[in-house]
């Protein structure tokens, strides 16, 4: 017979690949927010603007290069490239990254859901 706390420290070694690994970003859920919370306002497809400009190749962008779509003043002069960090803060509180701006969107305060999301819109290429 094998001591109890053998048996028992076997099993919990058996359970530990069932428990979650470390989160990594993942552009699947990203787009499952994108169509939740953005999609209202924005397409992903080049050249298709909605209530907002279209969102393709957004990551690593400048500010207001969108041909065609009116942005505020805010927006257009804010001269801040959207790579994964200034999108971040932006997504977290449009307001305060680009004051002025006329997208009326409270921002998504759930960092995974953010990180996910921003992975996701760095696949729109
Ligand atoms: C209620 C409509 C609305 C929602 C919801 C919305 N946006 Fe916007 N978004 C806009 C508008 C309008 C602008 C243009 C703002 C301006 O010109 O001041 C904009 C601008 C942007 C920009 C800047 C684009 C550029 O070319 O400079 C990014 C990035 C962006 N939105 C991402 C998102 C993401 C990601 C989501 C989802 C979390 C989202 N938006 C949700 C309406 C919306």
């Amino acid at each position: 017979m094998l001591p109890r706390s053998l048996v028992f420290g076997l099993g919990a070694a058996l359970l530990l690949p069932l428990a979650p690994p470390a989160r990594a970003q993942d552009a699947v859920a990203g787009q499952k927010v994108f169509h939740q919370v953005c999609a209202i306002c924005h397409d992903v497809a080049q050249g298709r603007n909605r209530i907002g400009p279209s969102l393709f190749d957004i990551v690593g962008r400048k500010t207001g290069q969108v041909a065609g779509f009116h942005y505020s003043a805010a927006n257009k002069k804010a001269e801040l490239t959207w790579d994964a960090a200034t999108l971040d803060k932006y997504l977290t509180n449009p307001r305060a990254v680009v004051p002025g701006t006329t997208m009326t969107y409270a921002g998504l305060k759930d960092a995974h859901k953010r990180a996910d999301l921003i992975a996701y819109l760095g696949t729109l290429k």
